[in-house]
């Protein structure tokens, strides 16, 4: 698709202030690139739909500077908020929000006559972007007889058929069911990659964020605690909070006893010693707590750093991957091994090794609360 140049997103020190509560977001600042997809990840309650609607004009900020394409669209200390329609932006929400009494290509063509497009012009358009989000033959056919895929297809149509430069999106697939969920996720970012636009998108589910995302901003109570690209958040997560709730269900405890360099010798107790990549600035003797990722453990073998007994307590087969609790060092750690063998059996002692890069030690702060 040919079209405007997609925009650079800027907010800068965003804070919201709803009447009641703590802030909804509280000093929220991160760019997003031209033609880059960021994704806004973290729990119910977090600021996600509040930091979109900001960026789209619905919301105003409390505090904090928006600019898209460089212009500045949003700056309470400057009096400046330009009303939405003239922030050229297209949205995407998770209800379907399609006209049902239109067909598909109505629906699609709607937002080109409003923005008065030659006949012409807006028929290759519209052609165009059915194509694309693969609804070519479906375009006579009333909303009403698709599927909530499809539906959800021809919002995303509508949205970019007039190719706005900056497209928002919140929690698009949630109102799928888990398969086409799956499929249309590919799709989607398929889609907003052939379009090169710009993308702001919404979503509590770290797989969604992982396919989706070019980069991902983890948020927890207002706050952006971490943004990187999918394989940071995931390899390195900043902080014990970003670590559990992309999946690292396993935590050891302990006290820094030696540092070298990045890495550190923790001692967990009872003499046992591990090493641990240190992600906080630790220093010896202070108290630590040690992330793992069930997915990089593994059992049946010493492998460098970190090589262990462990006794198998539990296994529970899942088709294509097991899981197992181990006893290690008196703690129960669960375990995730890919395949559709179980091939550990229940009672027997293994040797089980935690490669020290994927042990991420964090300074001890208390077990972490309101997930
Ligand atoms: N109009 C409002 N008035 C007061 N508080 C609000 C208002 N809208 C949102 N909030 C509060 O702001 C916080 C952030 O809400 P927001 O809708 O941005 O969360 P979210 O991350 O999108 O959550 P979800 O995943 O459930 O959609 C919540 O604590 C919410 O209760
Ligand atoms: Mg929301």
């Amino acid at each position: 698709m040919t079209g405007k140049i997609p925009a650079t997103l800027d907010v800068a020190g965003l804070r919201k202030q709803f009447s009641v509560g703590r802030p909804a977001i509280d000093g929220v600042s991160f760019a997003v690139p031209p033609g880059e997809i960021v994704v806004l990840l973290g729990p119910s309650g977090c600021g996600k739909t509040t930091t979109l609607r900001c960026v789209a004009g619905l919301e105003y900020p409390t505090e904090g500077t928006i600019s898209i394409a460089g212009r500045i669209v949003s700056s309470p200390a400057q009096g400046i908020l330009v009303p939405p329609r003239l922030r050229d932006l297209g949205m995407v929400f998770q209800s379907y929000a399609v006209w049902p009494h239109m067909t598909v290509r109505q629906n699609v063509v709607y937002p080109l006559k409003h923005r008065k497009t030659g006949r012409a012009e807006a028929l290759r358009k519209v052609d165009e972007v059915l194509a694309l989000v693969g609804l070519s033959e479906y375009a006579e056919r009333p909303v009403v007889a698709l599927s909530g895929g499809q539906m959800q297809r021809v919002a995303l149509a509508r949205s970019i058929v007039y190719r706005p430069q900056l497209l928002l999106l919140d929690e698009p697939l949630s109102n799928l069911d888990a398969k086409l969920r799956l499929r249309l996720r590919d799709d989607l970012r398929r889609i907003l990659k052939q379009t090169g636009m710009t993308a702001l998108y919404v979503t509590h589910d770290q797989a969604e964020a992982v396919v989706i995302g070019d980069r991902i901003g983890v948020m927890r109570d207002g706050k952006l605690l971490q943004m990187g690209s999918p394989d940071e958040i995931y390899n390195r997560p900043a902080d014990l909070f970003v670590a559990n709730f992309t999946g690292a269900t396993n935590e050891l405890t302990g006290t820094l006893v030696e540092r070298n360099g990045a890495f550190g010798v923790v001692d967990l107790g009872n003499g046992q010693r591990a090493e641990a990549a240190l992600i906080h600035a630790l220093g010896p003797g202070e108290k630590v707590r040690i992330a793992l990722r069930p997915e990089n453990i593994a059992i049946g073998k010493h492998d460098g750093s970190n090589s262990f007994h462990a006794r198998i307590l539990d296994r529970r087969y899942q088709g294509t991957q097991t899981i197992y609790d181990i006893d290690l060092f008196g703690r129960r750690l669960e375990v995730l091994e890919l395949g559709t063998a179980a091939r550990h059996e229940v009672g027997v002692d293994a040797p089980v090794s935690l490669p020290r890069t994927i042990c991420w030690a964090y300074r001890d702060e208390g077990p972490l609360t309101n997930q």
